[in-house]
Order: structure tokens, then sequence, then C-alpha cells
């Protein structure tokens, strides 16, 4: 066992990190175009459900194996459940390696966003040109740059690459997302915007696919399904109160997707954009907000400016997190040291998005292949791990938390409930990626 394994320096530092890994580009982007597609807030009462009887449970589990065994996630598996499990270790370490390549295109795009506020502030011909700006040599080159930041932080090791970032640009982002809520409820027509957020639908609310849809982002959201909280976990030391740090950790994630909510929604209906939310696609966030921007005129682009920042900053602590579980593995797998792995992985991930850099079909296709596949399977396997394999996840999830009379509860949750909703959800998510796929190598 690695004795000389990094941890965390401070209680804070691990719960920040994890955050950051958990507020990104899913809470900004892919919570507000999912939730525009879905019926407004009869989605979001399904997704804070899901989030708490499923997806916070499977949190719980991650980080009580991670913390428990002190490996990377293909290791721990092993650890508690022999080497049969290996396999879905390996699952994990492919999906971290698929989201990040789209990831990072993605995130590109939100780097050249910021950059066009700061250099020369939004046209209103910006929506018609996405196409140009999402695909090709140029997205490639954002990707790569955002690459580059990244595969240097988590260069810089746990403390002093992940933890300090998180510690500096986390709070930047709380306090930037807050007040452009704030502003955005000064604007006329706020009002339409919040009715349109907040009032549910419940038509849609009952079917099989807003509840894949919820599930999937809850998963995506809270960065589960895949190890990366595992991987966090396992820089954690003996003492730390898992229950309390999971609640802090998933309270945040939803908190910050449902004000950005309040930043999205009003923005967009303010400036009478919203007949462009109902046919929402990948691109949503992308083509509506920059025109909405570029309507505001000169304070258009301030806002603008702090709105991709936020973007950037949530999209890179994301991106850290990801390719920590890919860096940790080849450590602890291969016995490479830390600068080597990150940037051989990080490279290969870089190359691995060039097709999501050339075509927005192939993006969205790894987008859907890595939730509804990669997570949505990836957290039925935990939920087996931990609810029927592993020997004692009770006594584990215990340590530094004695006082905690709900494991049981939990407990029955990860043996009972998650893996039955999972099933469920996988049985009406897995047709349709794999149809999805095929359309994209048959030409629809
Ligand atoms: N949770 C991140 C987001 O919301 C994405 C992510 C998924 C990060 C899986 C790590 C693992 O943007």
């Amino acid at each position: 066992m690695a004795s000389g394994r990094e941890q965390w320096s401070s209680r804070s530092g691990f719960v920040l990190a994890a955050v950051g890994s958990a507020v990104g580009l899913g809470n900004m982007w892919r919570f507000s175009y999912l939730t525009a597609e879905n019926g407004g807030a009869a989605f979001v009462i399904l997704y804070l459900l899901v989030t708490l009887i499923v997806a916070v449970p499977v949190l719980l589990a991650e980080v009580v194996i991670g913390r428990g065994s002190q490996q990377s996630p293909i290791r721990a598996l092993a650890h508690y459940g022999g080497r049969a499990w290996r396999p879905v270790g390996f699952v994990f370490v492919a999906a971290g390696v698929t989201i990040l390549a789209y990831y990072g295109v993605i995130a590109g795009w939100t780097v050249r966003y910021a950059g066009m506020a700061l250099f020369g502030g939004f046209d209103s011909g910006i929506a018609d040109r996405f196409d140009d700006i999402a695909q090709g040599a140029d997205a490639f080159g954002f990707h790569l740059l955002f690459m580059g930041v990244t595969i240097g932080i988590v260069a810089g090791g746990v403390t002093k690459g992940i933890e300090r970032t998180a510690m500096v640009l986390m709070p930047v982002l709380f306090v930037i997302v807050s007040g452009l809520a704030v502003y955005a409820a000064t604007l006329d027509g706020a009002a339409a915007g919040y009715a349109y957020y907040l009032s549910a639908d419940f038509s849609q609310i009952l079917s099989l696919e807003v509840l894949t849809e919820a599930s999937g982002q809850a998963f995506f959201s809270l960065s589960l399904g895949m190890g990366c909280m595992l991987t966090f976990g396992s820089y954690l030391g003996r003492d730390t109160h898992l229950p309390r740090e999971t609640a802090l950790i998933a309270a945040a994630d939803v908190g910050v997707a449902f004000v950005a909510g309040l930043v999205v929604f009003p923005l967009i209906f303010a400036l009478g954009l919203s007949d462009k939310v109902g046919g929402s696609t990948v691109g949503a966030l992308f083509i509506t907000l920059p025109q909405a921007f570029a309507e505001m005129g000169p304070i258009g682009r301030g806002v603008g400016l702090l709105f991709f920042a936020s973007l950037v900053v949530g999209a890179l602590t994301s991106a850290i997190s990801l390719l920590e579980v890919v860096v940790s593995t080849a450590i602890d797998g291969f016995g490479w040291e830390r600068r080597r792995a990150a940037l051989t992985a990080g490279a290969a991930i870089t190359a691995l998005g060039i097709p999501a850099a050339w075509s927005l079909g192939v993006l969205d296709v790894m987008d859907q292949v890595a939730n509804n596949l990669f997570l949505l399977g990836g957290g039925l396997a935990l939920s087996i791990f931990v609810g029927w394999r592993m020997e004692d996840p009770i006594g584990e999830a215990k340590v530094g938390a004695a006082g905690v009379t709900w494991f049981p509860m939990w407990r029955n949750l990860l043996r009972y409930v998650v893996p039955v909703v999972l099933a469920f959800v996988l049985y009406d998510a897995v047709p349709k990626t794999l149809s999805a796929v095929w359309g994209l190598f048959v030409g629809e």
C-alpha cells in the first residue's frame, strides 16, 4: 500500500475540490438545457428527488470505498471485492477518458467566449456562427489550450495543484454566479423567466424518459459512477466525517445549479429569446446567451465576461478531477511519476477529443454514451458493490462518524432502491444510446 500517498491538507480543501469537481458545465450548461427541454420545475423537482434518493447514497458509497482503501478505482474495487471487480474499475477509467475528451472541447468554447467578451464583445450575428465556433480547427485549438492548463494543474499534485486551485477558484465562482443572479433579477421581464423555470408542468414528470434524463443529470452533475469521488476520497484521512462532507458537497452542487437557473432563465426571457430555448440542444447556452449579451450593449459585455468566466472556472475544476482519475490509476498501476502520468494521459485524452472538436454530432453521442451507459451503469455497479458485495460498508462509513444512526438506511437504499431505479432507467437508456451510436456510424 502506498504509505506515501498524498493527502488533502485540510477538510475544506477536500470539500472545495469535490465541489469543484461537481460544479461545472453540468450545472450551468446541461442543467438549464435539460430543464428547458423537460417541463421546467417538474424536471427540477424530479432531479432533486433522484439526487437525494439515488445519487447521494452513491456519493457516500464512493468516498467510503476511496477513503477505506486509499487506492485509485481499479485497486480500490479489487481491495474490497476481489479481482473479479477489476473490470468495473477499468470501465470507470474509460468513462473518465471519454468524458474529458469531449468535456475539454466544450470547455474550449467557454474559454473562447470569455475571450470574445474580453477583447471585442459579442455581436448579434454570433448565434448564426455557432456551428463554426463549435467545430473545426479553432475548436480544437481552444480544447488544446484548456487541456494544457488542466494537465499543468494535475501535474502539480493533490495539494499544490488540485486543492490549491479549488481553494482559490471556487469562492470566485460562487460570488460571480450569485452576483449574476441578483443582477438578472433587476431585468425587466425577468418574471417571465422565473415563471417558466419555477412553475411545473407535471404532465411531463411521469415518463420514464424524463426519469432517465433526471438520473443521468444527477450522476453527471455530482461526478458519480466513474470513480471520481472515490479517487478524491482516497486522499482523505480516517478522521473525516463522511456523511457531513457528502451532504455539503451535494448541497453545494444542487445549489449552484439552481442559482445558475436563476441567471439563465431571466436573461433569456428578459431579452425575448425564449422561443430559442424550446428547441434547445447541446448548443443552447452558447447560442442564446451570447445573443442576449449582444443585445444588452456594453453592459452585456461585462455580464457575458463574468458568465463565461464562471463557466471556465467550473469546467476547469471538473476537468481536473476527471484527469486525476486516470492519473492516479497510472501512478498506482504502473508506478509512474505524477508528471509523466499527467502528461501522457492528458495528451492521449486531448487527442481523443479531436472527433468531438470537429463534429457536434460526435460530441453529442459521446455525451450520451458517457452518461447513459458509463455513469448510470457505473452507479448500478457501485450500488451492488457496496450494497451486496462489500463486507462491512457500515463499519467503514462509521469511522470518523460514530454518532450517525442512519447508515443501515443508507445501505438499504443501496441494496433495494438505487439498483432498481437504475435498472429501470438503463432499460430505457441503453437501446436509445446504442441506436444513437449506430446512427453516427451509418449516418443517421
Ligand atoms: N460534475 C461535472 C459537471 O457538472 C462533470 C463531471 C462528471 C466531472 C463526471 C467529473 C466526473 O460539470
